[in-house]
């Protein structure tokens, strides 16, 4: 584990350039760079971009020690941080510690199987309205359009109202993406007053208006006492105090923009990839003809909806929401026979691991079909982890999960979806997988 300076030894990986590292290669196409790395170097793979120290988890079972047994020694650390707190600020996403658990433990209700069920209808109903509003033959940008009908369904259900200004956060998550993902930003500190910042910061200012006006209609009428928002009102901490609004702002914020965008991109490429392969759409088309027989889905439908679960499944193999999980060591921790030292950052990618040829038989093809019962019980656990794992994984999965069974079951029961883009698509590694060019489809009617 120590070389003979008595330094720790450094897993293998690329040596990159003075100062610099892996930066080049990096910023050039961070996809391609970590696959290389997960595909050259074995489980764990050291590098360094910027003078701040990496190492790369390729092995599901490291990912598991990080993530779940050995948790209480990785934070989310300064780079997760750096990125995020503006953006999210204190929300749970973002939280540490107490703060973290007594949060979690406000919001946990919210998202129980009971209150998820009655949140069917409403998904349901806001699918059938925005698929409603297409003509037959029309080409729509099915991106833009999940992300709204993601956004309205986060919201009633949450915060029981619509948004008002929907299209106000979906051009502030453009912005707010687009710097995060460039990797020129990581050489200009985010509080330098260049252009990009200034329209960074705006653009949360942006998303703060409507955050705001949420939190006040939900005050000024009282609306679904039931609902989290109200939860997050109310709520009282051991000294009877209530939450800040500082503190009850952030959480609106993580919710909403955790709670929206991760389900539209797992719809949009799902769609995509049905798009692109006929025989997976005539599988779920009959999936549904034989399970819905014409009725509307409902939530006493979801547990039948097999195939519809795993294209969903498929669809975020191939591109996962979320395509990579950051964590820092807080002490030296011993992983994989190293030494990772306090403050290096630990990166676990789902893109790697999802495409990775020990684990899923020719990886780069859409096959829902693979998700037999055989498949889940031999796949490593950490093999396959779209919503992350451990005490931080994904609060909302259970809900993204119903969502984008029901969207996909009201859109293609009697839809057909033409794919109209390229057959490839371009996407940009942010916080979230994003494609970089509308995704578009033709909407045919059955
Ligand atoms: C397909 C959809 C989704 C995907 C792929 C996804 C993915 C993830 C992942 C990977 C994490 C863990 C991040 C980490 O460990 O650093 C996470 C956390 C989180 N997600 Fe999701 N998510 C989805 C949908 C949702 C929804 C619908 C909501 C809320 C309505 C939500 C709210 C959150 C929150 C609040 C956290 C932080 C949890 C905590 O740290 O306690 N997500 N998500």
């Amino acid at each position: 584990m120590f070389d003979s300076s008595g330094a720790p030894e450094r897993p293998p990986g690329p040596d990159g350039y003075p100062v610099i590292g892996s930066f080049l290669a990096f910023a050039r196409d961070a996809f391609a760079f970590k696959t290389r790395l997960s595909r050259e170097y074995g489980p764990l793979t050291y590098y360094s971009s910027l003078g701040r120290e990496f190492y790369q988890l390729n092995d599901p079972e490291l990912v598991e020690t990080v993530l779940v047994h050995r948790n209480e020694q990785f934070g989310k650390g300064e780079l997760f941080h750096d990125i995020l707190d503006p953006v999210t600020g204190d929300g749970l996403l973002t939280a540490e510690g107490d703060q973290w658990r007594r949060q979690r433990h406000m919001v946990n209700p919210a998202f129980h199987p009971d209150r998820i069920a009655e949140y069917s209808e409403i998904m349901v109903e806001e699918t059938t309205a925005m698929a409603d509003s297409w003509a037959d033959g029309e080409t729509v940008n099915v991106h833009s359009e999940l992300m709204s009908v993601t956004l309205d369904i986060v919201s009633r259900t949450l915060f029981g109202m619509e948004v008002e200004d929907g299209g106000t956060i979906s051009e502030a998550l453009d912005v707010v993406m687009d710097r995060v993902g460039s990797p020129a930003s990581s050489l200009v500190p985010i509080s330098a007053p260049t252009p990009g910042n200034r329209a960074f910061f705006e653009a949360i200012d942006d998303i703060d208006d409507v955050v705001d006006d949420i939190i006040e209609r939900h005050r000024a009428e009282s609306i679904d006492e039931d609902s989290v928002l109200s939860t997050l009102l109310t709520a009282r901490d051991d000294a009877g105090e209530t939450m800040d609004d500082e503190l009850v702002r952030d959480e609106v914020r993580t919710l909403l923009l955790a709670g929206h965008e991760t389900t539209a991109l797992a719809l949009t490429f799902s769609l995509f990839c049905l798009g692109q392969n006929p025989a997976a759409e005539d599988l779920l088309v009959a999936e549904l003809e034989d399970v819905l027989g014409g009725d509307r889905p409902t939530m006493a439908d979801a547990p039948n909806l097999e195939y519809t679960e795993q294209v969903v499944e498929e669809s975020m193999r191939l591109y996962p929401p979320v395509h990579g999980i950051l964590r820092e060591a807080k002490t030296d921790v011993a992983l994989g026979g190293y030494t990772i030292p306090e403050g290096a950052t630990v990166n676990l990618n789902q893109w790697t691991l999802h495409r990775d040829p020990r684990f899923f038989d020719d990886p780069m093809a859409f096959d829902p079909g693979r998700w037999s019962d055989d498949l889940r019980e031999s796949l490593p656990r950490f093999a396959y982890f779209p919503f992350g794992g451990g005490p931080r994984r994904c609060v909302g999965d259970r809900f993204a999960k119903l969502e984008a069974k029901l969207v996909l079951a009201t859109l293609y029961q009697n839809r057909h979806f033409e794919l109209v883009s390229e057959p490839k698509l371009s996407l940009l590694p942010s916080i979230t997988t994003r494609p970089t060019e509308p995704v578009l489809m033709r909407v045919h009617e059955r």
